[in-house]
């Protein structure tokens, strides 16, 4: 994920979060205006009923009473007739308490004696019943309460102020029920926490596939891209970076990288060309070099620089065969396949009057038949050859280099020579590495030549000592299903 997608995912969490967190706030706003609203017209229901019950009995002492100090209000028969009367009246409802005021805000009666007396004229809601003939309503959570049953705690509780009017319409007193709704506030506040932990699972759950499907959508071009930017070399030089699906912000890169690529690519041609077409143009002259030799005189200067001349003929081949190479690799990859046996039984062939005159055998062993592998004739035939031409060259006279061939896709090419040291294994596949042969002839091109040949045809090289001295060099290519390469050899014989 890119670190820009990282910060918009956290960026639009921090969001989503927020504004989940919102909507369960106006949620629960709503919920509890709804309950007091509720809650205000049913005590407006209950001071009615109440109201009419006392009213009728009580209503002139209740209009008079707002003169009497508290101790006589407390002391009145009235009081506790009031009292006994809404207690009979409440017994099963949420009503924790009930007041009665004169129209000056002096409490006639309480539930809770201990109130009755006090003045509550500087109290807003109190002042709203009493001045504007308006019920006023206000829920609030009390930590404790004196209720008809005694103390309780913790309690949400909707008190309702209701104005008294006489039969003139004239306000002589406010009445106030205190009703418990605990229960109900609860249950919202539980609904409330029920539906944030559900919603944020729910979007979180959403977004977090949302998140991911997107991210992995955005990013997979590019991952690709990478991919095939990592398998551009030299040797694979037509790959282009695609750009199907690619992001829009990322295309102008995409382009200019193909871009490069391209440019890049006919530098490397040209000078592959350059090289190819150097070592081409050499070889008339070398040619004529040494048809002029046959004419001197001096016999004996005559082989010793055709000797010279032979050795950067072959230098020349080398260079050529390596110029091949690179233009051909891609396409050995999808070459068809090759006959090994055949390849180094026509190897030998090749080689067998060098062998002769240089008084040392050849020999072709091991699987008799065809062997096909994944790999092209001529360039096969490049490889076995480099190997058989080091062998003879470092084989002894009157000894045998042997081509030991195996139905698994591998040669053996072994020798009675020195050997390579193991700490040489390694060097003499570099290119112009010829170890303490620097004054011989060759180039020290020739197994990396090998190297780069059997590895662009899926295979491996390896050099080890032979049993009986000398080395042994084993190419190991992939084999190929027999019926599919008859026809292909067929049909292509010179790849
Ligand atoms: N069969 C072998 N036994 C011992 N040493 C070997 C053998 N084959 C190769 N070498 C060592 O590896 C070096 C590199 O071999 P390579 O074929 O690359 O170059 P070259 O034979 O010297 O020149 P050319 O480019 O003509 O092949 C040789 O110079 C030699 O020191
Ligand atoms: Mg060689």
């Amino acid at each position: 994920m890119l670190r820009i997608h990282r910060f918009l995912a956290l960026a639009s969490a921090i969001v989503l979060l927020l504004a989940l967190a919102m909507v369960a706030w106006f949620y629960y706003q709503q919920a509890v205006r709804n309950l007091t609203e509720m809650s205000t017209k049913h005590n407006i229901g209950i001071d009615r009923i109440l109201l009419n019950t006392v009213w009728d009995r009580y209503g002139s002492y209740i209009a008079e009473a707002g003169n009497l100090d508290s101790a006589t209000l407390r002391a009145r028969p009235e009081t506790q007739s009031i009292d006994v009367a809404i207690r009979a009246l409440t017994a099963n409802m949420h009503v924790l308490k009930v007041k009665i005021y004169s129209k000056e805000g002096i409490t006639i009666f309480s539930t809770d004696q201990p109130q009755i007396g006090e003045d509550y004229s500087n109290s807003a809601a109190f002042m709203t019943a009493a001045q504007d003939g308006q019920a006023s309503s206000a829920l609030s959570l009390r930590d404790r309460f004196s209720a008809f049953s005694g103390e309780v705690f913790l309690r949400d509780i909707v008190e309702t102020y209701l104005p008294i009017f006489d039969d003139n319409q004239n306000i002589v007193g406010v009445f106030e029920v205190y009703t418990d709704v605990t229960d109900v506030k609860e249950r919202i506040d539980q609904t409330t926490i029920t539906m944030l932990v559900g919603l944020v699972g729910i979007f979180s759950a959403l977004y977090g596939v949302l998140v991911f499907g997107i991210m992995r959508r955005a990013i997979a071009p590019i991952k690709l891209a990478s991919k095939c930017a990592a398998e551009i070399g030299p040797r694979s030089s037509g790959v282009r970076l695609p750009i199907q699906g690619m992001p829009r912000e990322i295309m102008p890169l995409i382009v200019a990288t193909n871009g490069a690529l391209d440019r890049l690519d006919r530098a490397l041609d040209s000078q592959r060309q350059f090289s190819a077409d150097a070592a081409h143009e050499l070889l008339t002259p070398l040619a004529v070099l040494r048809a002029h030799l046959d004419t001197l005189k001096d016999k004996s200067v005559a082989s010793a620089l055709r000797e010279d001349v032979d050795a950067m003929t072959d230098v020349v081949h080398q260079l050529l065969d390596l110029a091949e190479l690179e233009s051909r690799s891609e396409a050995m990859k999808d070459a068809e396949p090759a006959d090994l046996h055949g390849v180094c039984a026509e190897v030998i062939a090749t080689l067998a009057p060098l062998a002769v005159r240089d008084k040392k055998q050849l020999a072709l062993t091991g699987s008799e038949g065809p062997i096909f592998v994944k790999g092209c004739v001529r360039m096969l035939n490049r490889a076995v050859r480099n190997l058989i031409e080091n062998a003879l060259a470092h084989t002894p006279s009157g000894t045998t280099v042997e081509a030991r061939l195996n139905q698994n896709g591998e040669v053996r090419v072994i020798d009675q020579g020195k050997g390579v040291p193991p700490e040489e294994r390694d060097a003499i596949f570099h290119r112009f590495w010829r170890g303490d042969q620097k004054n011989g002839p060759g180039a020290g091109l020739g197994l990396s030549i090998v190297k780069r040949i059997v590895e662009s045809m899926g295979g491996e090289i390896a050099v080890d000592d032979a049993p009986g001295g000398g080395a042994v060099f084993t190419i190991h290519l992939i084999t190929v299903e027999p019926d599919l390469n008859e026809e292909a050899v067929e049909r292509s014989p010179d790849l």
